[in-house]
């Protein structure tokens, strides 16, 4: 009689089409599916949502050109984010929500709304901390998944690196523009607007 080999462990029959080995895999590792899949559409929707409310805080930071090409990076990389992590949720069995307002309420960052007097400081005071949510998001992701899901863990790692940069950037412009003191973040541009040097410029991500 033929050992089994290792590759062949798992309880998906050949040909059916009902279930995933990809999913089988992760759960068997100990990856509650079902929650991080609603924990990655909560964090779809606060991509695609600060996509859409960083539009209008870049329009406001009219006359500041610096700021406002920093805004457009971080905005393009939240759409990049949105698009890269979309399909996962498809794979692992989920959905977008078939109606966007439903989408935009179970964001799980709050609504990086224009503030009352939108004065550049209070602006990019509206940009870090949707940041700073989008770093605590993606860190969870990446506690859900790390050793046991590769490709999540991998998906979130490259976004993760992304808004810390953000987060990086709007603190060194915040704290001068309210404060006058310098504070570094490391960054000088990106090669073209939105370039998502880790969510985006991938083998597996080629839009
Ligand atoms: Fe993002
Ligand atoms: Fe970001």
């Amino acid at each position: 009689m033929a050992t089994e080999k290792p590759h062949a462990k798992g309880r998906v029959k050949p040909g059916d089409t009902t279930q995933s080995v990809g999913m089988e895999q992760i759960a068997a590792r100990g990856v509650n599916v079902k929650a991080l899949v609603e924990k990655l559409i909560d964090a779809a929707g606060a991509e695609f949502t600060t996509y859409y409310y960083y539009t209008i805080l870049r329009m406001y930071l009219a006359g500041k050109e610096d700021y406002k090409e920093i805004c457009e990076d971080a905005r393009l990389e939240d759409r990049a984010h949105f698009e890269l992590i979309t399909p996962r949720i498809y794979e692992l069995g989920g959905s977008l929500p078939r109606d966007i307002r439903v989408f935009a309420d179970r964001s799980s960052c709050p609504d990086a709304y224009l503030p009352e007097e939108p004065t550049a400081a209070n602006i990019l005071e509206v940009l870090l901390e949707a940041e700073r949510c989008a770093i605590r998001t993606w860190n969870e992701v990446c506690d859900m998944t790390a050793g046991k899901d590769p490709r999540t863990y991998d998906m979130a790692a490259r976004i993760l690196n992304e808004e810390i940069e953000h987060e990086a950037w709007f603190i060194e412009l915040l704290s001068m523009e309210r404060d006058g003191v310098v504070r570094p973040s490391g960054h000088f541009r990106r090669g073209t607007p939105g370039e998502a040097p880790y969510s985006k410029n991938t083998a597996f991500y080629n839009p």
